[in-house]
């Protein structure tokens, strides 16, 4: 299976190092695109794929051609690549914010489209995937494989994406701010960065597993550390009165009105 990808960022350097790395794939079937000599250097040295500033001759053999140029990119590169596809390609695209008719455009192209976070970059990426008008299960299963080679990869319906780009597209980033105004409440107390950093980080790490690990629901985990009157009562409590779980469900649902706002454009 060979398989072209359009712009050779972060993103796409992810998923060629899962897919080369767990063998989903042999270097010699990846090839990727960009503009950067540099970039493209990177990859052929650290990866040992083909590479090509070419993107029509580069998608000219691919069976797979995954889109991974920012979204502003893709209406000058789209009319190069489409005219120049096999007809039987198929095209997954991790572009934010296209719908998978705005590439298909009415032609019989397969698309699938594919919402992926940043910790794909480690490997522990959380990607919803959803297959554009004319994809089959088999196309949704090659994505599911390609995005499975970075983390997790759930199969989704197109209408679901933007609730999955509110949720773990732009996830990490909320994460992110918790550990912000832990740690500034932690050096408020006096606790060294070095020191508060581990115990932050393993506390966010180690919660999530417990609550994968024992199937339990985070309400339910959540009360079985809370008990009345105690240090994590008097926690909670505080971030009730101050209803910073109504802001989060705010958040996440302003995140899904700017997706689809993005998606029309
Ligand atoms: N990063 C995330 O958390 C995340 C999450 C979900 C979805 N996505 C999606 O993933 C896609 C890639 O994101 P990224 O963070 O990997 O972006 P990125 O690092 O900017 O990668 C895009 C690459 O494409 C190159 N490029 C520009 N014009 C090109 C052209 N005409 N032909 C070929 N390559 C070209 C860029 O080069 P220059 O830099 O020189 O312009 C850059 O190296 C985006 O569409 C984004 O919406 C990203």
């Amino acid at each position: 299976m060979n398989i072209t990808f359009i712009g050779a960022g972060n993103m796409a350097e992810a998923i060629v190092a899962g897919i080369i790395g767990n063998e989903v794939v042999t270097a010699e079937e990846v090839c990727v695109t960009d503009i950067s000599e540099a970039r493209l250097e990177h990859f052929e040295f650290g990866y040992g794929i083909r590479t090509s500033m070419n993107n029509a001759e580069a998608v000219a053999n691919a069976d797979v051609v995954v889109l991974s140029v920012k979204p502003q990119i893709f209406p000058a590169v789209w009319p190069e690549i489409e005219s120049a596809l096999k007809p039987e390609a198929l095209v997954i695209s991790i572009m934010a914010g296209i719908p998978s008719a705005t590439i298909a455009h009415g032609q019989p192209i397969r698309v699938v489209r594919v919402m992926p976070n940043t910790p794909a970059l480690i490997g522990r990426g959380a990607a919803g995937i959803a297959a554009g008008e004319l994809a089959t299960e088999f196309d949704l299963e090659i994505a599911c494989t390609l995005l499975g080679a970075v983390g997790t990869a759930v199969v989704v319906t197109e209408e679901e994406i933007d609730a999955v780009t509110a949720l773990s597209g732009s996830g990490p980033a909320y994460v992110f701010y918790l550990l912000e105004s832990m740690l500034e409440a932690a050096d408020q107390m006096g606790l060294k960065p070095g020191i508060s950093r581990n115990l932050a980080l393993a506390t966010v790490i180690g919660a999530a597993e417990l609550m994968l690990e024992s199937g339990e629901g985070a309400a339910e985990l959540r009360a079985k550390v809370t008990s009345k009157g105690g240090t994590t009562h008097a926690a909670i409590s505080t971030l009730e009165e101050r209803g910073v779980k109504d802001s989060v469900v705010a958040a996440l649902l302003a995140a899904q009105a700017r997706s689809k706002e993005l998606a029309n454009g």
